[in-house]
């Protein structure tokens, strides 16, 4: 990449990455097919597709994010290798119980972020009746019979945690109640495929959800919501680089947490239906703005290391908290060989701007600091290399194609993938 280019121009969100790898779990719970559209081309939900492939089932795409599941049988268990390379797979516990009486699943282990944990998956699991085994390498729920309906009150708003209760919960006898429940995007569009399945679940978006339980699911058809966090990445990547920015298919509803503080900052935005207009005149000084993470609808934490690399092109110091995941700040040591200024103490980020960064190479180590290593990039003087970029390709569809749209001067130059991570583009 070749920084120093203002963004111009209209880019086109994709579907929801989080919200597509429930949905497609969720094809495990009906015997009959699923018909999904604007899934995201991306390597996290081909391997999702794979895995239900894997345990039984066939999927059928058409390259264009159309993509067909369907599940007649679940004869076998989850292969270790396929769910130790996606984090996400834990979703997947949930439907394999409901639907087979047993669910048997790699540890999903920590990852750069975070340690990840899942005891509240699993307490849940137990409240409805299940018997749960954990070993050092796997976690194993069985339910003699049916699972029965329970009150669940989960400590923290878990997003995976909370997906995969609803979705067990929707074959389990009896009522169910999700106390502090996750009210993410991608959890409201799960649970309205679970209804248009002949399910019954009620309080998506809330913290209280209700799941009416002992139904038979049918196939249905489904377009997928657009990807807030993938439009919040254009949004901050145009308000860092300057430029005029249109970002169609950009579901606003859900980012509004994350505009109020560009707005904050000092860049100009435009609400419209499905679009968003980001405006920063390279000359307007951007303004140094504390944030903190929360869960929705708070400031996400998928959006937290592309506001830290847009903090450093601001004017003054701030306080960026991360008070989701213990430990996701890696991007700030590649931000600093580029010349950013971050101080980091425990969950707490000082940066201190405008900073000149200077092309460099810098390696990615999940989806999102990768993300806010290009955004950094666009504003360098020079050329950087961002080396490990397959890992954008797990969360963002066409991302370098929709930069050089906008004006960007960037390509993708061939490089190993690591072993097993390969698959072919869903
Ligand atoms: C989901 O992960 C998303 N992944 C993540 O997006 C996102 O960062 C995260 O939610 C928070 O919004 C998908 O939807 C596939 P959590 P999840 O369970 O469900 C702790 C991306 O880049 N916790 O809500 O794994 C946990 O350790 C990815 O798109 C417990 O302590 O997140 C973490 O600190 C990265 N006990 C916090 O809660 C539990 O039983 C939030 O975790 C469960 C979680």
């Amino acid at each position: 990449m070749t920084g120093g280019h203002r963004l111009r121009g209209r880019v086109q969100v994709a579907g929801s990455k989080n919200a597509a790898l429930a949905i497609m779990a969720a094809s495990l719970l009906t015997p009959e097919p699923l018909h999904l559209r604007n899934v995201p081309r991306i390597l996290d939900t081909a391997l999702m597709a794979e895995i239900v492939q894997a345990v039984g089932g066939r999927s059928k795409h058409d390259g264009e994010g159309r993509i067909t599941l369907q599940a007649t049988q679940v004869t076998d268990r989850v292969p270790a290798q396929m769910a130790q390379r996606m984090r996400a797979s834990i979703v997947l516990l949930g439907p394999l119980l409901a639907r087979t009486g047993e669910g048997r699943l790699t540890r999903p282990g920590g990852d750069q972020i975070g340690a990840r944990r899942v005891e509240q998956h699993l307490r849940g699991f137990r409240a409805m009746g299940a018997q749960v085994e954990e070993t050092e390498h796997e976690i194993i729920a069985r339910s003699q019979g049916r699972l029965r309906g329970a009150r669940i009150v989960l400590d923290l708003p878990t997003v995976t945690g909370t997906e995969s209760l609803v979705m067990a919960a929707t074959l389990a006898e009896g009522r169910t109640e999700i106390f502090n429940a996750a009210r993410e995007p991608h959890v409201q569009d799960l649970c309205r495929l679970l209804n248009k399945m002949g399910a019954d679940v009620r309080g998506a978006g809330t913290d209280q959800i209700v799941i009416y339980g002992g139904r038979r699911l049918r196939g249905t058809d489904h377009q997928i919501v657009p990807d807030y966090l993938e439009a919040g990445t254009y949004a901050i990547a145009a308000a860092a680089a300057g430029g005029d920015v249109t970002i169609e298919e950009c579901p606003n509803e859900d980012l509004q947490q994350a505009l109020l503080k560009l707005e904050e900052v000092g860049v100009q935005l435009e609400q419209r239906n499905r679009t968003l207009r980001v405006r920063r005149d390279p000359g307007r000084t951007l303004q140094a703005v504390d944030m903190g993470t929360w869960v929705h609808p708070g400031f996400p934490t998928d959006l937290q290391a592309q506001y830290m690399a847009l903090m450093t092109q601001a004017q003054g110091s701030c306080v960026i908290s991360e008070y989701i995941f213990e430990n996701r700040f890696q991007h700030a040591t590649e931000l600093n060989r580029m010349g950013a200024s971050i101080e980091i103490n425990g969950r707490d980020a000082l940066v201190t701007g405008p900073r000149q960064l200077q092309g460099a190479t810098v390696g990615v180590s999940d989806i999102r600091s990768g993300a806010a290593l290009v955004i950094a990039a666009l504003c360098a003087h020079g050329v950087s290399a961002i080396e490990q970029a397959w890992h954008l390709d797990r969360g963002y569809e066409d991302l370098v194609e929709k930069f050089v749209a906008l004006g960007a001067d960037l390509e993708r130059r061939p490089a190993a993938v690591p072993a097993g991570r390969r698959v072919e583009p869903a």
